[in-house]
């Protein structure tokens, strides 16, 4: 086995870690005073966590001009959605049980539910495009679609924001966390089209110098 895939091996285990000890704890009766609060916080945070995670995987690509890193992006991604989804079930099954009608009556009247909602709604069709053939079959498209991926952080930190009552340290690190790495795309963006603007002078240039 090469490094790399050794090291992603190691990524896929280590974000595996909590989900396992949610099994583990369920069965040793260790999930605290509170068992569906302990499981919707560690399937929340980890799955704001790893959606985070997933947007550095372009930035660190390109700082680092390792292609490689691009093969993380995606399993990090379908990792998020993974807790997004066990997250999501949490309150479906343990908070409301199945019950449709309460389930609506509580997306409409908690913005905080809303917010969440739509965030995994947003995760849905970046999940189910996640294939090697639906990549090539979308062609541009499939890159338009993904960039729905910065949507949903940024819903994400506003339902995380929401939950808050009254500590908000943690959604403003991860507000603070989504702004740099816009603020890098933005950056990359306008470097690009500044070089690209400076070879088109160039090639000009030479070419009336050539003709004159
Ligand atoms: C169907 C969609 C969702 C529902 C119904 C939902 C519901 C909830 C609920 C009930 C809480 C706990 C609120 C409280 O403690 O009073 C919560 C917390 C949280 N959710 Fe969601 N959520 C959804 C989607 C998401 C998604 C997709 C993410 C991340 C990608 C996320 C991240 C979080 C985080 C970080 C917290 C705070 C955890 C804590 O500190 O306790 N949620 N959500």
């Amino acid at each position: 086995m090469t490094g790399f895939r050794i090291f992603r091996w190691s990524i896929f285990a280590s974000a595996l870690v909590p989900a396992a000890a949610l099994v583990y704890w369920t069965f040793t009766g260790d999930l605290g005073a509170n068992p569906i609060e302990f499981i919707t916080h560690t399937t929340g945070t980890t799955a704001l966590s790893l959606l985070v995670i997933t947007l550095t995987i372009t930035p660190l690509r390109r700082v680092t001009a390792r292609n490689e890193l691009i093969r993380l992006r995606r399993m990090l991604g379908l990792l998020a959605f993974f807790y997004a989804c066990l997250h999501m079930l949490t309150w479906v099954v343990l908070d409301w049980f199945f019950d449709v009608a309460s389930m609506t009556a509580d997306v409409v009247k908690r913005p905080f539910i809303t917010m969440g909602m739509m965030t995994f709604v947003l995760l849905v069709p970046l999940a189910a495009t996640s294939t090697a053939g639906m990549i090539r079959r979308l062609g541009r498209r499939w890159q338009q679609l993904h960039r729905l991926i910065y949507v949903a952080a940024v819903t994400a930190v506003i339902h995380f924001w929401w939950v808050e009552k009254a500590d908000f340290r943690q959604p403003r690190l991860w507000a603070l966390a989504l702004c740099v790495l816009f603020g890098f795309r933005v950056w990359w963006s306008l470097q690009t089209r500044a070089a690209r603007t400076r070879d088109a002078f160039t090639f000009l240039k030479d070419g009336m110098l050539r003709r004159g």
